[in-house]
């Protein structure tokens, strides 16, 4: 009965990454999830583009550009030398603990443990900061 029940949720598990590491589109749940999760990160960062570095940099249009180039903001020499790309590999690490994909970083936040909280929010954080979005919320 458990080996049945762990068995299942690890199916569920797997599939549930495989969904995401193929790319479909993220589902409701997933995306609402995600902007549930951002609120941790909202005490420090901006999503729209334009707006304001806060303590942490802005991340519109954060996937597929180089750690520590949103300009004006001041990086850690630490994530300046990272030579991290950020995409939804990069960013998983990044967020599960910052200070393991890049040691020496200041953000001051210890990470996310659920890899199914990391994958909605990354979601989230790629449709929400997509050029596309972007020049939409500007009109
Ligand atoms: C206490 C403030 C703080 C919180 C909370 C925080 N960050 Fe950060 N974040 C920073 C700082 C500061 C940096 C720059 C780190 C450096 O230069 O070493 C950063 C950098 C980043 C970067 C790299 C940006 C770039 O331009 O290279 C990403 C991506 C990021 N944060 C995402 C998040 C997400 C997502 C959350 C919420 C889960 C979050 N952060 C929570 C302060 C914060």
């Amino acid at each position: 009965m458990l080996r049945q029940l762990l068995s299942a949720m690890t199916l569920t598990f797997v599939l549930a990454s495989q969904a995401f590491a193929s790319g479909p589109a993220p589902s409701e749940a997933q995306l609402k999830r995600g902007k549930l999760l951002f609120t941790q990160c909202q005490a420090c960062h901006q999503v729209k583009a334009g707006a304001p570095a806060m303590m942490g940099p802005n991340l519109a249009g954060v996937m597929g550009r180089k750690a520590a180039s949103a300009p004006g903001f001041n990086y850690s020499p630490a994530l300046k030398k990272s030579n991290v790309t950020w995409d939804a590999a990069t960013l998983d690490k990044w967020l599960h603990r910052p200070s393991e994909l890049v040691p020496g970083n200041t953000m001051a936040f210890a990470g996310i443990a659920r890899p199914e909280d990391r994958a909605a929010l990354i979601a989230w954080l790629a449709a929400e900061t997509a050029a596309p979005k972007q020049a939409a919320a500007r009109k």
